[in-house]
């Protein structure tokens, strides 16, 4: 065996050798390129802006079939292909394009080009054509009908640009087509029916449009077909699935997820012997599901149902997909107990059954199921003990249940992620997690917890990234235990009992985020050292006992990369100095990445039906909110002096909230350079002066208070002014100009406030806190639950596409 590969290296190193020497020797003989083709090569390259490094190859004096980017016919010399992969043209195709003369073009392929404009029609000339790739540049536009002239065509590519219009029907002229990549347009319309007639197509891709109707009957024609795509398009007939799909030998990959598909449970589809992984999730799916009688060969190994409307058990015909590695129901009406014949799925390494109504214990056939590693059963009625073979996995989440207590913990464990948020979980705190070593999220958020916070958690901080333990009956100090926790991104024990002092060793947390002890009893000094972190996001301190000046010459001030800070209901005292704000570079120009991230959060977050819920009787939208979500609440401290100047530097700040502190002086004239504004309290201070006319301007500006004051003069006229009520100005009695907002005869007595709608309005702040921590733990949830999906992406068509993909998202 050994001789034998030898040998054939050896024979493979001389074959090389000679075809080397025979192709320098000889090329120059074989290959000369055609003047008129040089001509035409060297003209196209002058139709564009190609950076001098680019094409250095492409020289008249040389032979242009060496060029880069080219390939000639051996025999003719013609050039066969134009590949010039991630070279920049930075312009657009013309019509009159030189590109046209070259007439014997069978591979062209401008992939990542940066080519913009439209697609020239006269593409259709280059009627030899087996290959057309243009993806992943910017052009527009709609695809020309003359792409239907391109009769060889094998491999279409036009995905990753912003396409527009219909797909053209003349598509169906192209018989011998392999693979149609279209996903990542702007399309519209219905696929035409004239797909049918690909009866060569084994790959199409049109996911990532605006497609609507149905996928049409002729569909079934497409018997070859390997690989489907109509992700997140507007599809919405359920007769995508022939009754009959016995014809689709070859299918491996069905994903249609992100329609409007209607209808019962497509169960043909899953007859398909060859399927490995079909992905219906967000759909309109109803019903029941039952599998088809298949032979126990199933190679089906990925499920997808999530978020449609089907509803009842898990049936036990699903026990034959022996090759299931992931199954996703989450996020429908099933019902019923988990049942034991998941077992028999030995397989599975990820099982998702999140946001259903399953009811009962967790299986103990479950621990037979050797290759599990992610568990999600949260928001489900699950009740009992958590029994000790989870504690194996890598990922489980069992939130929003009803588990009272655990099996006892065995003594290997792997686990990386385990949130338990929202039960019924008691006791003190559960000290053999701290021999969970690996572990980076920890969420034990509301739940019943008593007792300390133990110091042995110290023997996790190596590996936590979240640690989540709010809303339980914690009581005693918080230990400093977090000098080597260098991975930390949140941080929260808020609404528990805590008292003593704020940890001092967080101050070594250089990748913290998230902070939140709200709702305590920690007696301290401004920790004012948390400014020098570099990625704080979010601090909340509120309703502690927190106090002394927020500013101190000594002190370090910053918070460079905070968006959000609540300090409210403790008893701070001191002056802002005019400089105060000068740093918070963050909430003065928010970055690029940052608002990136901010967009993660809230795509992979159940923040969405939780902000929904907090916006009931506030009057603002929390969808633009959340995205680029800022706010300063300094409310209930006793904090004096003028309002510092420099809040005007934060033209980022949406919620600015100073009441009832001990302001004098005048209102700043710099708030008005605050254009995003769209909440603003100052009331219950000892502000003078006039209220700024320029704060008139800002048009977001929907909420504001200034009553509980000494204000006088005129109110500003903005119409943002004229829509509050009138209570927001009382108890200022040398204001004037409320006619409009209080009537003729108002008398702006102080009015007793009612301090509840006012709170109301501002508890907002809190909840976007308090719901921060679930979505970072939802940000890893979601990267893991994304990532299997993406793999595939990843492995067939490399990064690029990956990067389309979640762009189109
Ligand atoms: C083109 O190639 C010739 C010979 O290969 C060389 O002498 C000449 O400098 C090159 N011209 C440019 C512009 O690179
Ligand atoms: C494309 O061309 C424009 C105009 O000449 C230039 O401003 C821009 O920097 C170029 N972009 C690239 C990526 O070369
Ligand atoms: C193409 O047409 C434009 C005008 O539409 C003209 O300026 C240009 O010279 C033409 N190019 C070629 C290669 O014919
Ligand atoms: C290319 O096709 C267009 C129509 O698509 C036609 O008007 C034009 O004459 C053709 N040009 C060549 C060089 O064949
Ligand atoms: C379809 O192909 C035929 C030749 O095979 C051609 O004559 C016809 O114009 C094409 N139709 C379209 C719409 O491109
Ligand atoms: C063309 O499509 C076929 C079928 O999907 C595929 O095997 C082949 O790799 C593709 N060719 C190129 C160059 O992408
Ligand atoms: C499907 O294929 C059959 C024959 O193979 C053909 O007659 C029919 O027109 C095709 N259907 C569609 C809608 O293209
Ligand atoms: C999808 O189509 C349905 C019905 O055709 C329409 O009501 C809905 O607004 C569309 N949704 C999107 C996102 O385009
Ligand atoms: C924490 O780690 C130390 C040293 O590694 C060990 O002695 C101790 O038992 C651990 N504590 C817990 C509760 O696991
Ligand atoms: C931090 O980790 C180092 C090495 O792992 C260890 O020696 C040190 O005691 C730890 N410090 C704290 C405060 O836990
Ligand atoms: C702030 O409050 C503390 C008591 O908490 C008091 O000792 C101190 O004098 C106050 N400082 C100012 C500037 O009011
Ligand atoms: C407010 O904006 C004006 C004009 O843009 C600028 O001159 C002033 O410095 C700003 N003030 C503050 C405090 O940002």
């Amino acid at each position: 065996m050994m001789n034998r590969s030898h040998c054939y290296c050896f024979y493979g190193i001389i074959t090389i050798y000679f075809s080397l020497l025979f192709h320098t020797l000889a090329s120059p003989l074989l290959y000369l390129c055609r003047n008129d083709q040089k001509d035409a090569l060297l003209e196209f390259k002058d139709e564009f802006r190609i950076d001098e490094s680019n094409l250095i190859s492409w020289n008249k004096s040389s032979d242009c079939c060496l060029w880069e980017g080219i390939t000639c016919d051996d025999k003719s010399g013609q050039v066969i292909s134009l590949d010039l992969y991630d070279t920049s043209l930075n312009s657009s195709l013309k019509t009159n394009s030189s590109l046209f003369r070259l007439q014997y073009l069978r591979h062209l392929s401008l992939n990542s080009c940066n080519l913009q404009g439209e697609i020239p029609s006269s593409l259709g000339n280059l009627s030899r054509l087996t290959l057309l790739d243009l993806s992943y540049n910017r052009l527009v536009g709609e695809i020309p009908a003359s792409i239907g002239n391109l009769n060889q065509l094998r491999n279409l590519s036009l995905w990753g640009n912003s396409l527009i219009g219909e797909i053209p029907f003349s598509i169906g002229n192209l018989t011998h087509l392999l693979e149609l990549e279209l996903q990542g347009n702007h399309l519209v319309g219905e696929v035409p029916a004239s797909i049918g007639n690909l009866k060569e197509l084994r790959v199409m891709m049109v996911g990532y449009n605006s497609l609507t109707g149905k996928i049409p009957i002729s569909f079934a024609n497409l018997t070859k077909l390997s690989s489907f795509s109509i992700n997140s398009n507007n599809f919405t007939s359920s007769s995508t699935f022939p009754s009959d799909m016995s014809g689709f030998h070859n299918l491996e990959y069905f994903f249609a997820s992100d329609n409007s598909l209607l209808g019962p449970f497509p169960k043909s589809l899953f007859s398909i012997p060859s399927l490995q992984r079909v992905d219906l999730e967000g759909n309109q799916f109803t019903g029941p599901i039952e599998f088809p009688n298949i032979s126990s060969s199933s190679k089906l190994q990925d499920i997808s149902l999530a978020r449609n409307k089907f509803d009842g058990p898990i049936p036990e015909s699903i026990s034959k997909f022996l090759n299931l590695i992931k199954l996703d129901l989450g996020y429908n009406n099933f019902s019923g107990p988990i049942p034991r014949y998941m077992s028999k799925l030995v397989h599975l390494n990820w099982l998702y059954l999140r946001g259903n109504h399953f009811t009962g214990t967790i299986p103990r056939s479950i621990s037979k199921l050797a290759n599990l590693e992610y568990v999600d059963f949260s928001n489900n009625n699950l009740e009992g003990e958590i029994p000790s073979f989870l504690w194996r996995l890598a990922g489980l989440t069992l939130s929003h249940n009803f588990f009272t207590s655990f099996g006892n913990p065995l003594q290997e464990t792997l686990i990386q992620q385990l949130d338990l948020n929202s039960n019924s979980l008691q006791g003190p705190f559960p000290y053999w997690i701290c021999k969970l070593k690996g572990l980076s999220l920890l969420d034990l958020s509301n739940n019943l917890f008593n007792g300390s916070i133990p110091t042995c958690l110290r023997n996790l901080t190596d590996s936590l990234t979240d640690m989540i333990l709010g809303n339980n009956s914690f009581s005693g100090t918080l230990p400093d235990i977090f000098a080597n926790a260098t991975l930390l991104r949140s941080f929260d024990v808020s609404r528990n009992k805590l008292e003593g002092k704020f940890p001092k060793s967080l101050m070594n947390c250089k990748a913290l985020e998230f902070v939140n002890v709200e709702g305590n009893r920690i007696k301290d000094k401004f920790p004012s050292w948390l400014g020098s972190l570099p990625s704080l996001h979010v601090l909340s301190l509120r309703s502690n006992e927190f106090y002394g000046p927020l500013y101190h010459p000594s002190m370090p001030i910053g918070f460079q990369s905070l968006r959000v800070i609540d300090i409210s209901n403790n008893d701070f005292n001191g002056t802002l100095p005019p400089h105060y704000f000068s740093n918070w570079r963050e909430l003065t120009t928010l970055t690029e990445e940052n608002y990136q991230y901010m967009e993660n959060l809230v795509n992979y977050s159940s923040v969405y039906q939780s902000m929904e819920m907090v916006n009931k009787g506030v009057d603002m939208s929390f969808e633009r909110i959340q995205q680029d979500f800022t706010a300063i609440d300094f409310s209930g401290n006793r904090i004096h002096g003028k309002i510092s100047e420099s809040i005007g530097f934060l033209k980022e700040l949406r919620l600015l909230n100073f009441s009832g502190n001990l302001f004098t002086s005048n209102i700043p004239l710099s708030l008005a350079n605050l254009t995003k504004l769209e909440a603003l309290d100052l009331s219950r201070n000892k502000l003078s002066g006039q209220i700024p006319q320029d704060l008139g301007k800002l048009s977001f500006l929907s909420y504001m208070n200034f009553s509980h004051n000494l204000l006088q003069g005129p109110v500003p006229r903005g119409t943002q002014f004229q829509r509050q009520k009138c209570s927001s100005f009382s108890d200022n009695p040398r204001l004037y100009g409320l006619e409009d907002i209080c009537g003729k005869n108002h008398v702006l007595n102080p009015i007793p406030q009612q301090r509840e709608e006012e709170e109301q309005i501002f508890n907002w702040v809190a909840a976007g806190i308090a719901y921060g921590p679930g979505v970072i733990c939802g940000l890893v949830i979601g990267y893991i639950f994304t990532s299997h999906n993406q793999e595939w992406f990843t492995e067939k068509f490399g990064r690029k596409k990956l990067r389309v993909a979640t762009r189109a998202r």
